[in-house]
């Protein structure tokens, strides 16, 4: 039997989790400049392929790589070189993701390409002289990067479930002609860029590429050459993912770090595998869901919830009361997850428990229909006490029957905002989604215990939640989003409505969502819910704050006329293609 939190330790999260929230950084967010209206997103079909992709270009050369007779597989990668160029924000070789795979034959399976704690790095690595958590540490500085994933996942992906009809260098090359020749600065990066200049600008090696000779950054419509990044590119294209792992590529990316402050080193590049993982699986009202294990939590997270919510008639309640019970499965569900989850090579994690429809039941029980459980008073494991930015992802489905849900981040906006000199690659800050200490929440105000404490080779948890959803073993849904601790939420709210509402694919990424995270003991409501269900929610005594979650949630679902893509209309420049 897993140990329980001490209730000491409950109300010490409850008081630090609250205050966490309140000094999140407008950047840890993915907070953009964009209109504070969601928008509505156009629904677009095809019938033979489909990307939707927070890039455009991106989108456009993995559709073209779909029309050239690829799977799915092949476009993703493909997707996901090009969005290391196009889409510096999110996009990259610098830091790290899950790829959830649904292959024609029936088969599922998962690649965990997160990020990797350094050797160096141990459980005191993110605390101040006083044995306090420094943000500053864990998320300003290069001590913060993580050893990145995204070149060994993306390879492997490609090595095990590529169509062989092209190789890796053929999946590359729209990315290296994109750096090579530049881009027109448009859409989503001529927003980000302003806010997250001060991060960028600490580094000459960044602001090399992403300042102009005033020390103004690109604006929209200049030209984003990026040279030494066509390189790299160029070097893993001709010798493989060891390129950018062992020799002259490591060795510039390992003294970038070091001069920047960091510890990670050449060997702790070499020592990087990408892990091939079996899904969290779980089945919704006859549909089955395939999506991301730990070292996500996104996964287990996502199944927890929607068991708990079997049990309820969301598609008849009405609004006020469905979105209630949504964010009671939410709390109880990320009390778990700040318990229980963490790496899983490192520790060991009740999965099947956490997952199976009994554990749920006893959570649904402690459920009150018409009262807000509050935060404090839920215990991880199945007990109520009594009384007491940025990311991207992209889906991509083709005429196979294959699917891919892809999740792959820097953690904030620009990482760290440090690109390692001569390499063009911009370096994550990923290693702030450990719990520096026990009460000491992280960017997104998640709590963490010793599951999820820094140690060297440790993948620390995340959030992401690549997911596919399967109707009688064929794709249905392919989903996913950035956002944080917001992810799974989002990604649920997106599942409940396909499913239990019947919702159109566009109207459901439009939509207005809430979110809880058990701590801090908050309901965040995006604007556009009326004002009676906002009122609902507080007479039932949840704390409501109205506030927009900057997400992006590129979704698609099959339909017997073909297949539906939406890019989510909350962040700009993202788009469904397909032929
Ligand atoms: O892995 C995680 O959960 C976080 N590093 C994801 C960060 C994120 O989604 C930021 N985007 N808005």
């Amino acid at each position: 039997m897993t140990a329980l939190p001490s209730n000491g330790l409950i109300l010490k999260w409850a008081a630090l989790g609250f205050a966490g929230a309140l000094a999140l950084p407008l950047y840890a967010l993915g907070e953009s400049l964009a209109d504070p209206a969601i928008g509505r997103a156009p629904a677009v079909s095809a019938e033979h392929g489909m990307v939707v992709a927070q890039e455009a270009i991106a989108a456009r050369a993995g559709v073209d790589i779909l029309q050239k007779g690829g799977n799915a597989i092949d476009a993703a990668v493909a997707v996901g070189f090009a969005m290391a160029v196009t889409y510096p924000r999110a996009g990259n070789l610098g830091g790290g993701g899950f790829m959830v795979i649904h292959r024609s034959g029936g088969d599922d399976t998962t690649i965990d390409y997160r990020e990797i704690a350094p050797a160096a790095i141990n459980a005191k690595s993110f605390l101040d002289a006083q044995g306090n958590a420094d943000p500053q540490k864990s998320r300003d500085s290069a001590l913060a990067i993580g050893v990145p994933g995204t070149v060994a996942g993306l390879a492997l992906a490609e090595a095990k479930y590529g169509s062989g009809h092209f190789t890796l260098a053929e999946l590359i090359a729209p990315a290296i002609a994109l750096a090579r020749d530049g881009i027109a600065v448009a859409d989503d990066t001529a927003d980000s860029l302003p806010v997250d200049k001060p991060r960028l600008a600490r580094w000459p090696s960044s602001a090399q590429i992403f300042l102009k000779a005033d020390g103004a950054v690109l604006a929209l419509g200049d030209q984003l050459v990026q040279h030494d990044l066509a390189d790299t590119l160029q070097a893993i294209a001709k010798g493989g993912p060891q390129a950018f792992y062992d020799g002259p590529v490591a060795e510039k990316l390992a003294a970038g770090v070091q001069a920047a402050g960091g510890v990670m080193t050449a060997d702790d590049l070499k020592s990087y595998r990408a892990i091939e993982r079996a899904p969290i699986r779980g089945s919704y009202r006859g549909y089955d869901i395939v999506s991301m294990p730990p070292p996500s939590s996104g996964g287990v997270a996502l199944v927890e919830m929607l068991n708990i919510l079997e049990g309820y008639d969301l598609a008849h309640d009405d609004e006020a009361q469905a979105l209630f019970l949504m964010v009671e499965a939410m709390k109880r569900a990320y009390a778990d997850r700040a318990w229980f989850l963490g790496d899983p090579d490192v520790v060991q994690i009740p999965v099947a428990r956490l997952t199976s429809k009994t554990y749920a039941a006893d959570w649904r029980a402690t459920i009150d229909p018409m009262h807000a459980t509050p935060a404090a008073a839920i215990r991880a494991g199945g007990e109520v006490r009594p009384e007491g930015r940025n990311t991207t992802h992209f889906s991509v489905i083709d005429g196979f029957g294959n699917a891919v849900s892809n999740t792959y981040t820097l953690n904030f906006s620009y990482g760290v905002g440090l690109v390692a000199a001569g390499t063009g690659v911009l370096l994550n800050n990923e290693l702030d989604d450990f719990a520096a200490k026990a009460d000491a929440p992280n960017a997104y105000g998640l709590l963490g215990d010793k599951a999820n404490a820094p140690g060297p080779g440790k993948r620390p948890l995340s959030s992401m939640t690549p997911t596919i959803v399967l109707k009688d073993g064929k794709p249905y849904l392919v989903t996913g989003t950035p956002g944080g601790s917001r992810i799974i939420t989002i990604v649920l709210h997106i599942v409940t409505d396909v499913i239990d509402r019947g919702m159109d694919i566009a109207s459901a990424v439009s939509k207005p969502r809430v979110h809880n995270q058990w701590m801090p003991d908050q309901v965040i409501a995006e604007p556009g819910f009326a004002p009676d269900v906002i009122a609902a929610l507080r007479a039932r005594g949840d704390t409501v704050v109205v506030q927009k979650l900057t997400t992006s949630a590129n979704s698609i679902v099959v339909t017997p006329g073909g297949f539906v893509g939406a890019a989510d209309p909350r962040t700009r420049g993202a788009l469904a293609a397909g032929y």
